[in-house]
């Protein structure tokens, strides 16, 4: 695991970003794990102007996202769905077949989530997988009490999580109580990780994550499994961690170390 510190949210999203144009730079056609919400907007804005400006390529890219509102249709402004075309998928080539985001309006979830399973391990599995981390420490929806070896399923979601996403909606009893997700051992399964947080009100969370057990009660604490993971963080989102001098340290050390073996 490998923690990378930033001052701010624009330097961190620059900085994953830049992950993201090497992966699709060396793999073309990468699968890409996808996340909602704030966090990686900044990242998605990054990807946009160098697909525009750079002539990042997303033609041969598909994309998996991490999970979906249920009872949300997908042109509900709410959605995720509706959230990934305006953030970042009608800004780039990615054709639209190869985009999956979880159904919120299926009338067969048990077969959905199956179905949605088999389709990332017919694409090849998930190259980089994109994750923000929820104030209650969970990724995906995976709340407190997922089993770390859970598969896309439904997930009533935590009163904090609703509680959090309260400010997206017009009325906090507006916001669904159930959510389709991959599970953490779906995530686990991808090649490489990209966890991103900024502000304070992560900082618990994060701390929990890198530096706590590992528990179904902080799902992002599985990560500490993963082999290749790496958690891009601005000042805020770094602040309760008790070895960032360490973390900042490989960080600075890291140009004079043998090649492959810095972490
Ligand atoms: P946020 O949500 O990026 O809107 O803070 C993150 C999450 O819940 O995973």
């Amino acid at each position: 695991m490998e923690i990378i510190i930033h001052e701010t949210y624009e330097e961190m999203s620059k900085s994953a970003a830049h992950v993201v144009a090497h992966v699709l730079n060396s793999k073309p056609n990468a699968v890409l794990g996808l996340a909602t919400g704030s966090t990686p907007v900044g990242l998605y804005k990054e990807l946009i102007r160098m697909h525009k400006e750079d002539g990042l390529d997303f033609s041969q890219v598909t994309t998996f996202n991490l999970d979906e509102y249920v009872g949300l249709s997908k042109g509900h402004q709410q959605s995720y769905n509706y959230f990934m075309y305006e953030n970042l998928l009608n800004h780039v080539n990615v054709p639209r077949h190869n985009i999956y985001i979880p159904s919120g309006t299926t009338d067969n979830y048990r077969a959905f989530c199956e179905w949605y399973e088999q389709r990332i391990k017919e694409c090849g599995g998930i190259d980089l997988q994109i994750l923000g981390i929820g104030g209650d420490g969970h990724i995906a929806f995976n709340e407190p009490g997922s089993s770390l070896g859970s598969r896309t399923r439904i997930k009533t979601l935590a009163r904090q999580t609703i509680d959090d996403n309260a400010r997206f909606f017009e009325k906090p009893e507006d916001v669904p109580i159930y959510a389709i997700t991959m599970g953490v051992g779906t995530i686990l399964e991808a090649q490489e990780i990209l966890m991103l947080a900024n502000g304070e009100k992560k900082a618990d969370a994060v701390a929990a994550a890198i530096e706590g057990p590992v528990t179904s009660q902080t799902t992002a604490s599985a990560l500490q499994l993963h082999r290749d993971t790496t958690i891009y963080l601005d000042r805020g989102a770094a602040s309760k961690l008790k070895n960032i001098e360490y973390y900042q340290w490989i960080q600075a050390k890291r140009p004079g170390a043998p090649t492959g073996g810095w972490r």
